[in-house]
C-alpha cells in the first residue's frame, strides 16, 4: 500500500519513550517539512522542538498551567488535565507547531495556516517513510494564544497544536483507520 495510505496516527501512549530519535533523523524530517509549498515563499511554519525529557517535562507542566487558566471551573476534567502531561512524557519528541501570520499583509492568515498544515503533513509522511510514528494533537491548551505567549512568541503566531513523534512500542498494534467512499468527496465536472 502507498506511503500516503499506510500512515496511521499513533497515540503517544503507543510510542516507546525510551527509544530516542537521533538528532540527524529529526533534522531530516524537519527539512522535509520545510520544503512544503508556501505562497510568496513566506515559509510561515515554526517548529518548537521538545526532544529531551527535561524539555518535555517543562512542556507538560506548561500545558497544565494553560489548561487551568483557560478552562472554566465547571468544565475542568482531571483526566484531560492528566493526559496533557502524560502525552509529552510518553513520546520522545514533541513539536509545537505554529504558523506565522502577517496582520494586514499580502498573504491572508488562512494561506499561512494551510502552508503550515502542508509542512505538518510532509513531516508526518517523512516520519512514516523512516519508520517513525506520528500524531497531531490539537487540545485547546496547545492551540491557544496563551500557549503562544508561553512559548515567548508574539501575537503574529497561531498555535496549531502538537506533533508527537516516536518509534511505536513493540507491543503496539498498528491503529486502523477508514475513509468514506471517494465518490462522497469528489465531484467530477464533465462539461
Ligand atoms: C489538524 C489535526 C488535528 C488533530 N487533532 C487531534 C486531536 O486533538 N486528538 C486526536 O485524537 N486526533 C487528532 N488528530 C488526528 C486524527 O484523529 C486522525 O488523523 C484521524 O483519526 C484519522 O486517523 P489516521 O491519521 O490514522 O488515518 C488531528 C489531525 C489533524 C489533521
Amino acid at each position: 500500500m502507498s506511503l500516503f495510505r499506510s500512515r496511521r496516527s499513533f497515540k503517544p501512549v503507543a510510542m516507546d519513550p525510551a527509544r530516542e530519535l537521533p538528532r540527524e533523523l529529526l533534522t531530516e524530517l524537519l527539512t522535509d517539512a520545510h520544503w512544503a509549498p508556501t505562497h510568496g515563499l513566506t515559509q510561515p511554519w515554526r517548529f518548537q522542538v521538545f526532544a529531551t525529557l527535561p524539555a518535555r517535562e517543562r512542556l507538560a507542566a506548561g500545558l497544565q498551567l494553560i489548561y487551568d487558566a483557560i478552562t472554566p471551573t465547571a468544565k475542568r476534567d482531571p483526566a484531560k488535565r492528566a493526559k496533557l502531561a502524560a502525552s509529552p512524557r510518553s513520546a520522545p519528541v514533541v513539536i509545537a507547531l505554529l504558523a506565522h501570520v502577517q496582520p494586514g499583509g499580502k498573504i491572508p492568515d488562512w494561506e499561512e495556516i494551510a502552508a503550515t498544515s502542508c509542512a505538518a503533513q510532509n513531516l508526518m509522511l517523512s516520519a512514516h517513510a523512516h519508520g517513525v510514528a506520528s500524531y497531531w494533537s490539537s487540545p485547546p491548551a496547545a492551540t491557544s494564544p496563551e500557549f503562544v505567549r508561553w512559548l515567548v512568541l508574539d501575537e503574529t503566531h497561531r498555535a496549531m497544536g502538537l506533533l508527537y513523534l516516536g518509534y511505536a512500542s513493540p507491543s503496539a498494534a498498528v491503529p486502523t483507520s477508514t475513509r468514506l467512499p471517494l465518490n462522497e468527496r469528489v465531484t467530477w465536472h464533465e462539461v
